[in-house]
């Protein structure tokens, strides 16, 4: 599975780029006016330090405006995903990008229907948003286990990324789910290494080996 972080902000990403875990990042019209930055500016920079799928969002509504939009910003960088709302315009913009050779993400997917919608359109990955859906008691993992028996079933390469996570159960949820990629605030990206036993445990080593009296390596 797939680690995107989602976030604009440059240096948040820079910090984690070395950790070689980080294969891409997601961004949206929120996230990129949090950041304050220019769109074509910020996902230019972000594409110069992460050289996996990069996904800038449209923010058209129409279908040629949105086409018109995918152009612009895929003619950023090579790794550019272009990211479209998943309404009717912007799945009859996924199929014309796509028809054109250019990535696209169908994102704010809520349901099975919607995500055979998007596979439907070519679209490269579908964005289903996990956390929104348990945020009103529902069960976002359910839907990407839905959603990879409906792909497996009917042979569609769309890939699944997670996105709208809380948590690093999401995360876990989503790999064992079969998401083919998963988008994940910093913090969460961070969290995932950590584990009480493995602080523990290396404590404990280390002070054995201490103890013995043992040189450095
Ligand atoms: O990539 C989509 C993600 O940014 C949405 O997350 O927390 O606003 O549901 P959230």
């Amino acid at each position: 599975m797939m680690l995107f972080l989602d976030t604009a902000e440059l240096e948040e990403i820079a910090a984690r780029a070395d950790t070689g875990l980080v294969d891409g990042v997601t961004t949206n019209p929120s996230l990129i006016a949090k950041s304050g930055a220019n769109i074509k500016e910020r996902i230019a920079d972000i594409c110069g330090v992460i050289p996996g799928p990069i996904s800038a969002e449209v923010v058209a509504t129409e279908t040629d405006g949105m086409i018109a939009e995918g152009q612009t910003l895929a003619a950023i960088a090579e790794n550019v995903v272009v990211k479209l709302p998943l309404t009717v315009d912007g799945l009859k913009a996924c199929r014309a990008l796509t028809d054109q050779g250019i990535a696209t993400n169908v994102t704010l997917c809520f349901s099975i229907n919607q995500a055979l919608l998007a596979a439907k359109a070519g679209a490269t990955f579908v964005s289903p948003f996990i956390g929104r859906l348990d945020d009103l008691g529902e069960d976002g993992i359910g839907l990407i286990e839905d959603i990879r028996y409906l792909y497996d079933e009917h042979g569609f390469a769309t890939r699944i990324l997670a996105a709208s996570i809380r948590s690093a159960e999401h995360v876990e949820g989503s790999a064992m789910a079969g998401a083919d990629a998963c988008t994940l605030p910093p913090r969460i990206f961070d969290a995932l290494a950590q584990h009480e036993l493995t602080d523990k445990g290396l404590e404990a080593f280390l002070n054995d080996w201490k103890s013995a009296g043992q040189d450095a390596i």
